[in-house]
């Protein structure tokens, strides 16, 4: 017969707990059963060349999360109403994974639709919403950690305040009052692990699964998973050079909430004219409808003056603002911010103590100690030299090699541009065949929900130099037109 376990007395495992190991997997497979005597530990450890002792101390351990029992005098046996029923209790492959995608939520299937494929750092990276790898700076930012450091071992020693950091909030609240005419006090800022998660525990607070609610079509992927995530009653509404067509909403009546991205729509990069801005104010009061205006890349505009936000023109505390730190600073922090209605605050930051209790304490003290040291302003103001120099190389290298074969959408600001191309060539197609020349970048399928007539990407120019966008954009449209 099979030994009842083997122990491999090289490997790394400590002996005891490979014995314990053996016998507990012989017992939860079945080969030891309800009421089987277990081998006296002396010829077991005889059998296996292990001490006494050893072979003792797996015995206590099963007897210990009661696997077996001991009877005075007769032995060690598996405890006899261990297993209900006869068969034993095997793990089965089937049921580990079969089946699997039916049992999960709504929110769970809509969630798998969403995500995205790993990502590999590319050799030119043309992918949207990336800063760039080569201007950090990472001493600044060094010291402003371990300053952080040094002045948090208090409040490391607490958990978080759910609504934020106060030194960050207070950074948030001057920050958005002078560059976005955002009107707020510290006390409506709270921070959260990126925009995204501040858009979810909106949607979480207020709305009910069913209830109506509007996304831009194209509009920004995650919000629309989020809200169909949700089981909510979705408008698609169109978008064009004016931005979101708010005259579509009337259509649509009474709605719950509308997600708009005012000063750069994503992806198209329309700003949404002030008749719309105002129209949409219009709206929201007459249905009492929230209003969150994903504020994502406003730091980075290149041309004439940055928009005023929706917020600054909202006399009627409807309008959320949402901000993030993924675009003007680094991805990785995972922090954004919601400027919130005041009475919406503590209702906000009670939902945010149910869900995860707050953010980290170090990055957030950290951040605030970057921004209070000018080290953020500083930042953002190189930043937007070096991206419109970007944004300029790969508007000139897309005119040089493509001519009137792309078009180009607006690009006053941000870090993409939307391009489309006058091919029948699937954009799939362009995007694999890209892949094979070692560039990475978007088909802008996913923003879409009625898709585009003509392939359509949404191109970056953060995370790559001018040089490498002319080669790469040359190397493209050999690709993309190899007939010319
Ligand atoms: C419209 C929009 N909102 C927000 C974000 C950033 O979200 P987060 O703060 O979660 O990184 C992005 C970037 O991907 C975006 O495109």
């Amino acid at each position: 017969v099979e030994p009842l376990l083997t122990v491999d007395p090289a490997g790394a495992t400590p002996l005891h707990r490979q014995v314990y190991d053996g016998l507990r997997s012989a017992i939860l497979s079945g080969r030891l059963r309800p009421g089987d005597r277990l081998p006296a530990t002396r010829s077991l450890a005889g059998e296996l060349a292990l001490s006494r002792q050893t072979v003792a101390d797996a015995y206590d351990q099963l007897r210990a999360e009661g696997y077996v029992h001991a009877r005075q005098g007769s032995g060690t046996f598996v405890v006899p109403d261990l297993l209900r029923d006869t068969v034993p209790f095997a793990s089965s492959p089937e049921l580990r994974s079969a089946g699997f995608a039916p049992q999960l939520s709504l929110w769970g299937r809509r969630a798998a639709e969403y995500a995205n494929a790993g990502d590999e750092i590319p050799r030119y990276d043309l992918r949207p919403h990336r800063v760039a790898s080569d201007d950090f700076p990472w001493d600044a930012w060094s010291a402003a950690v371990h300053r952080a450091l040094d002045g948090a071992h208090a409040d490391l020693l607490s958990f978080p305040p759910a609504a934020g950091y106060a030194t960050l909030r207070e950074a948030v609240a001057a920050h958005v009052g002078t560059y976005r005419s955002v009107g707020c006090t510290p006390d409506q800022v709270v921070i959260v692990n990126g925009s995204r998660q501040g858009l979810n525990l909106l949607i979480q607070l207020l709305t009910e699964p069913g209830a109506r609610v509007a996304v831009e079509d194209p509009g920004y992927p995650a919000a629309r998973a989020a809200f169909e995530a949700r089981g909510l009653d979705v408008t698609y509404v169109p978008v064009d050079d004016e931005g979101m067509r708010v005259e579509s909403l009337e259509a649509a009546g009474g709605l719950r909430l509308v997600h708009v991205t005012p000063s750069h729509q994503d992806p198209t990069g329309a700003t949404l004219s002030l008749s719309r801005r105002l129209a949409l104010l219009d709206f929201a009061s007459a249905c009492r409808s929230w209003v969150i205006e994903d504020d994502y890349d406003s730091e980075f505009r290149y041309e004439g003056r940055p928009v005023e936000s929706l917020q600054g023109l909202d006399g009627n505390d409807l309008v959320i603002y949402a901000g993030t730190f993924s675009k003007s600073l680094l991805p990785g922090l995972r922090i954004g911010y919601l400027i919130l209605p005041p009475a919406m605050v503590p209702h906000f930051v009670a939902a945010r103590s149910l869900w995860d209790g707050g953010s980290p304490v170090l990055e957030q003290a950290a951040l605030a100690e970057f921004m209070r040291s000018g080290g953020y302003e500083r930042h953002i103001r190189k930043m937007r030299r070096v991206y419109r120099t970007r944004r300029d190389a790969l508007v000139r290298s897309l005119a040089r090699w493509f001519g009137t074969g792309a078009r180009v959408g607006p690009r006053q600001g941000g870090l993409n541009l939307l391009v489309t191309l006058d091919t029948d060539i699937p954009a799939e197609e362009l995007v694999r065949r890209a892949a094979r020349a070692g560039i990475a970048m978007r088909d802008a399928s996913p923003y879409y929900v009625r898709p585009p007539a003509q392939p359509t990407f949404l191109l970056g120019f953060a995370a790559i130099t001018p040089d490498d966008i002319e080669t790469a954009v040359a190397r493209w449209a050999a690709l993309a037109f190899p007939g010319d």
